[in-house]
């Protein structure tokens, strides 16, 4: 096990993921030099200079902005959130394309200056953004990973805490399998408290009914498109995500998140890269947590690698 990493973040693509999550970095005190950088020489200048500007207020950090890949020499950590927005209506798949393409010239680069930086991909369609990546580099499996369904996950948690009353922080759920339209949510080993979520919809009833449940993983599946549809993007709780997974690395927490991993032999399932709840710490993600799945949830989990390996078979990979 690596000793606890020194803490340089660089983050690629200084577009209002890319600096959103810088800004929560900084304000978390989770790195004490964080990097942007970006083609777009005007917006990552001025990205690092209304970040620096507030020094004052946030824990000691040094930042700095540049088109210049150099700036994220040495690297502890890197995050990859440069590519194409979803457009309303546009699912995450449909980016597929043109964002490997980005990634087959941007991860060269930063892996001949960060060779040891745990990456992690944000980018969408970020489980196939993740296979593909992991090809480019050659990186080990633990050491390039993706944010997956963390966020799916935080928004699941949100939902079942507003509706049982209870802090999210009491709310286990994980939703696996894609970042997008065919995730799935895990709730035969759902817990809220100390109290399995299908027992709560008796003890409770009628909270978290079979009905209320399916209702909700709608509104999962479908939050981004909720938010793309009022203010264009999604930045907020991606970014928080990422700076989850940025702090379970810098401070080797081993924490259970459902980043997206390259998968093999899995519940049968292999040779794609889906989220599952994963150990994640110092060197990256490691070992993959098999919660027990009723066969509803297995057969959902098996459709939703078919349909990333599908669009990464189209792409070559
Ligand atoms: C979302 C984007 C990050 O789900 O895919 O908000």
């Amino acid at each position: 096990m690596r000793a606890a990493r020194t803490s340089k973040v660089a983050i690629i693509g200084a577009g209002s993921v890319g600096a959103t999550m810088a800004f929560a970095t900084l304000m978390r005190g989770t790195a004490r030099h964080v990097a942007l950088y970006d083609i777009n020489t005007a917006k990552v200048r001025a990205e690092a200079l209304d970040l620096v500007h507030g020094v004052q207020f946030m824990p000691p950090a040094q930042i700095e902005g540049s088109d210049d890949i150099e700036v994220c020499r040495g690297a502890d950590v890197v995050v990859v959130t440069a590519g194409a927005k979803q457009k309303p209506g546009q699912t995450r798949l449909d980016l597929a394309e043109s964002t490997v393409g980005l990634m087959r010239t941007i991860i060269p680069q930063v892996t001949a200056v960060a060779p040891d930086a745990v990456y992690v991909m944000v980018t969408n369609p970020v489980d196939v953004v993740t296979r593909a990546a992991l090809a480019i580099s050659g990186l080990p499996p633990n050491q390039l990973f993706g944010s997956g369904t963390v966020l799916d996950t935080s928004r699941l948690r949100y939902r079942l805490a507003e509706e049982s009353g209870l802090a999210a922080q009491n709310v286990h759920a994980y939703v696996v399998g894609e970042h997008g339209d065919s995730e799935i949510p895990l709730w035969s080993s759902a817990m809220i408290g100390a109290v399995p979520l299908l027992d709560w919809s008796t003890t409770h009833a009628p909270l978290l009914d079979a009905a209320s449940r399916e209702a909700i993983a709608t509104e999962v599946v479908e939050a981004a498109y909720t938010v793309i549809a009022g203010k264009g993007a999604t930045n907020y709780a991606v970014a928080l995500a990422g700076v989850s997974i940025i702090e379970a690395v810098l401070r080797d927490e081993n924490r259970v998140l459902s980043v997206s991993t390259l998968i093999e032999d899995y519940v049968g399932i292999s040779d794609v890269c889906l989220s599952v709840p994963t150990v994640v710490g110092a060197d990256g993600a490691g070992e993959k947590l098999v919660p027990p799945m009723t066969p509803a949830e297995l057969t959902g989990l098996r459709a939703s690698a078919d349909r990333i390996r599908e669009v990464l078979r189209g792409l070559g990979f």
